[in-house]
């Protein structure tokens, strides 16, 4: 098995998945822009992934340049993890991640996300079954919090005895929402545990980091091998960059946005529409002063010709 996980230099920073945010083509991007050491996919449901359609999920899509790049997945059936990662591994994915971590409702209710912590003879099955699927790949977990402390050192304990490759941990329970911070001081305890028990996963702390800078002193105050980054990405593209730099130039961000809304096109075609291009108009168009009334002028554009005629004359 190779194992790109070990070949990294800590802290490793890693592009948290975001549904319909973080797709092939935004993540072929942030590899001009400034990128991560991982990037993860979107989260792809294993009940899909193995039925007749699963090939054609979009998510599934990948470019050379984002390696090394993990697959996540979720769901709560063993066999179809155990297929789903025979797709992965043929795919050429360089790793494995196991969603056991998403608080959406819905998810919740069908036993799925984070709706599995705390299962813990079924979340074994799952990942007994993973590793006989893919046996080339390094395997991950992506988690949060329990809704009380000692589950969640049962449920810590539990995922560090099953030889995982890392362990990124988001630093909520499933009822907290974004106002609440994340608690990093948590993680610390956690690496104790991890050292304690001998284990080689490695432990990459989530929650509420807005830069490279940030995620760096995160991960040596709490001693995490490093850090996931999600929606500090949508308030600057350029967080992953290792020094600070000066503000972008507008004319520079709409480059940018061009770039970006071009290789959509090209990438997607029919198979998304434009509107869902919108919401990384945002992404590049702010912090500064005329950012807002420039944004309404390009949201104007009603499909992706429309947006680079936009661009082009501001
Ligand atoms: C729009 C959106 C979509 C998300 N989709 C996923 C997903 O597909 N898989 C996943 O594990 N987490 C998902 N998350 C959670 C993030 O990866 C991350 O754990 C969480 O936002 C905390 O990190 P942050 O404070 O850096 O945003 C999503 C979060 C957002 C805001």
């Amino acid at each position: 098995m190779t194992n790109f996980w070990q070949k990294l230099s800590k802290p490793i920073s890693v592009l948290s998945p975001m549904e319909g945010v973080t797709d092939t083509v935004f993540r072929e991007r942030l590899c001009e822009i400034g990128r991560p050491d991982v990037f993860y996919t979107e989260f792809i449901n294993v009940d899909g992934l193995v039925s007749i359609y699963g090939l054609s999920d979009l998510r599934l899509k990948f470019s050379k340049a984002e390696k090394p790049i993990v697959a996540q997945i979720w769901g709560n059936v063993p066999d179809h993890f155990f297929k789903s990662a025979q797709i992965i591994q043929n795919s050429g994915f360089n790793g494995i991640d196991l969603n056991f971590g998403c608080a959406d409702k819905e998810v919740i209710k069908h036993g799925c996300g984070a709706g599995l912590i705390g299962d813990f003879s079924l979340v074994a099955k799952i990942i007994q079954s993973v590793k006989i699927g893919a046996p080339k790949l390094p395997i991950s977990v992506k988690t949060r919090f329990a809704m009380n402390s000692n589950l969640t050192n049962d449920w810590i304990q539990f995922l560090l005895e099953q030889n995982l490759s890392a362990i990124v941990i988001h630093g909520r329970n499933s009822k907290q929402n974004y106002l609440t911070p994340a608690n990093w001081q948590e993680f610390e305890k956690i690496v104790k545990l991890r050292n304690n028990l001998k284990s080689k996963t490695l432990i990459i702390g989530n929650g509420d980091v807005i830069s490279y800078q940030d995620g760096l002193n995160k991960a040596d105050k709490y001693k995490t091998d490093g850090f996931a980054i999600a929606r500090g990405i949508l308030q600057n593209p350029w967080c992953f960059l290792k020094t600070k730099i000066k503000d972008p130039r507008i004319t520079q961000r709409l480059i940018l946005l061009k770039k970006h809304v071009e290789l959509y096109h090209q990438v997607w075609g029919d198979l998304k529409s434009f509107a869902t291009f919108k919401k990384y108009i945002k992404v590049y168009i702010q912090n500064f002063p005329e950012a807002q009334a420039l944004r309404m002028k390009l949201m104007e554009a009603n499909n992706h010709q429309e947006l680079i005629k936009l661009i082009e004359i501001n």
